[in-house]
C-alpha cells in the first residue's frame, strides 16, 4: 500500500508516518515545512530538538519505506506532478494551519489560515478529479467543529438523527457546525467541500474529528534521538496539557482561562497514529457520505487537569481573564464508537504517560522561551 502523508513533518503527521511505515506502508511525506517557519517567527521553536527533515527521513529508513517531497499542498502544479508519479492508495491529510489562537491573532493570520486550509483541501480533491485518481482520503478534522455543548446530547459522529417538526419525518442530517475560531471554521468548510466531492465524484473520504492531542512521543519516535517528535508549549501552538506540564517544569504558574470550567476531548499522540492507521484500512463505499469518526480517548475538565498537575508538581494555578469567546463552563459527552468498532483501545491520561511528558520537558527546559508562554490572541 502506498500512503501519501500531507503534513507529515508535523506533530501528529511525523509519528503517524512512522507508524504507517512500520506497518508496511510505503510512505511519502509531503510538507512545505511551514510549521517550522511559523515557530521560528513566533520565537517558539519545538522544545525538543527536532532534526532537519533530511536527517529525520534518513533515520526513518530504519523503520520502513519513507520518502520526502518538499511541496505546498495549495500548489496545483507540484501536487499534480507528485500524485501523477506516486498514484497513492491512501492519502492522509494533516497539512493545515492548526492553531485556533494563531488563526485569531489578526488579519494576516485569519486570511492565511482560510487560504491555506480550505484551498489546500480543494486543491487536493480537484487534482484527484483531474487525474482520475480515487484513493481513500483521510482528513484530519477537529472536535471543535461541533462546538462544546451538551444541548444535543452525546456528540455523535458527524451526523444526527432528528424528527422534522414540519413533517414529523425522521431523518439523518449533518451535525450542525458551530466553530469557535477561524481555524475551526476552516475544518467546517473542508467538511462541506469533501461532502460535495464525495457525492459528485464518488470519492471515499474519512474525516477524523480529533480531540486535543497531548504527549510528545510514540514508541517509535522515542526509539532514536533522530526521530524525536516536535513539542510545542507556547501560548499559540501548545496544546493545553502540554502547555501546563511545561509551565510546571519551569516554575511558572499554570495558566488557566476563566474558571477552568471548560470540558474538552483529549487523545494521546500515540493513539493519533494508531487511529489514523485503523481509519486508512476502513474506507467508506465510493460516493457514500463522508465517514466521520470522533478521534477521541476521553473527556476532561481543563481546571481539574491544572489542579492535578499542580498537586503533582507543587505549581500554583493562575486563573486568567479568558481571552476567548467561549462558555465559562460546559458539559461534554462524546461518542467514539466508530474507531472503537475498528479495535481502538484508548490510552487515558495516566500518571505514567504524564511522567513521560514531564521527563521530556525536564530534559529540554533550558530551550524554553518564557516570553512565549502567554497567548497574544484575543477574541
Ligand atoms: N494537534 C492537535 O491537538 C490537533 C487536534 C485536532 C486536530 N488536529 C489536526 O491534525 C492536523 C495536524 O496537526 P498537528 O498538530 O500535527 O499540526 P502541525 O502544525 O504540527 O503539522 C501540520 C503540518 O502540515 C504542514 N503544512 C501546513 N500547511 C501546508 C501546506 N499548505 N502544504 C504542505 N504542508 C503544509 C506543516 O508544515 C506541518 O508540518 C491538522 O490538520 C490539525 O488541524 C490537530
Amino acid at each position: 500500500m502506498k500512503a501519501l502523508v500531507l503534513g507529515g513533518d508535523g506533530f501528529c503527521g511525523w509519528p503517524t508516518s512512522l507508524h504507517l511505515a512500520a506497518e508496511g506502508y510505503a510512505v511519502t511525506i509531503a510538507d512545505n515545512l511551514s510549521r517550522r517557519a511559523i515557530a521560528d517567527d513566533l520565537g517558539a521553536p519545538s522544545l525538543t530538538p527536532i532534526r532537519s527533515i533530511e536527517d529525520r527521513v534518513t533515520a526513518a529508513r530504519n523503520v520502513g519505506d519513507v520518502q520526502f517531497s518538499h511541496l505546498d499542498v495549495t500548489d496545483p502544479v507540484a501536487l499534480k506532478a507528485l500524485l501523477g508519479t506516486l498514484e497513492p492508495d491512501v492519502i492522509v491529510h494533516f497539512a493545515e494551519q492548526r492553531s485556533a489562537p494563531y488563526s485569531m491573532l489578526g488579519d494576516a493570520q485569519r486570511r492565511y489560515t482560510v487560504a491555506n486550509n480550505v484551498n489546500g483541501t480543494n486543491t487536493l480533491f480537484s487534482a484527484l478529479v483531474e487525474l482520475g485518481q480515487r484513493p481513500h482520503v483521510v482528513h484530519l478534522g477537529t472536535m471543535g467543529v461541533y462546538g462544546y455543548s451538551d444541548d444535543l446530547g452525546e456528540l455523535q459522529e458527524g451526523y444526527l438523527d432528528v424528527r422534522v417538526a414540519q413533517t414529523g419525518r425522521d431523518v439523518t442530517i449533518g451535525y450542525p457546525a458551530n466553530p469557535g475560531s477561524i481555524y475551526h471554521l476552516t475544518k467546517c468548510l473542508d467538511h462541506t467541500l469533501m461532502q460535495f466531492y464525495a457525492k459528485n465524484w464518488q470519492f471515499q473520504i474519512t474525516d477524523l474529528h480529533q480531540g486535543i492531542v497531548w504527549g510528545t512521543d510514540s514508541e517509535i519516535t522515542s526509539s532514536d534521538e533522530a526521530l524525536i517528535n516536535r513539542f510545542d508549549y507556547d501560548g499559540e501552538y501548545g496544546t493545553v496539557l502540554n502547555r501546563l506540564v511545561s509551565q510546571a517544569a519551569v516554575g511558572h504558574p499554570l495558566t488557566v482561562y476563566g474558571t477552568g470550567g471548560q470540558s474538552r476531548a483529549f487523545i494521546h499522540i500515540s493513539d493519533t497514529a494508531r487511529c489514523v492507521h485503523l481509519a486508512t484500512g476502513a474506507p467508506p463505499d465510493p460516493g457514500a457520505q463522508v465517514q466521520v469518526f470522533n478521534q477521541v480517548a476521553e473527556v476532561r475538565n481543563v481546571g481539574a487537569l491544572a489542579r492535578m498537575i499542580a498537586e503533582r508538581t507543587g505549581a500554583e494555578v493562575s486563573y486568567l481573564d479568558n481571552p476567548r469567546k467561549e462558555a465559562a463552563a460546559n458539559q461534554l459527552r462524546v461518542s467514539n464508537a466508530g474507531l472503537r468498532s475498528l479495535g481502538f483501545e484508548p490510552r487515558t491520561l495516566e500518571d505514567s504517560l504524564m511522567d513521560e511528558i514531564s521527563a521530556t520537558v525536564g530534559r529540554y527546559k533550558d530551550r524554553l522561551n518564557r516570553d512565549v508562554i502567554f497567548s497574544k490572541a484575543r477574541w
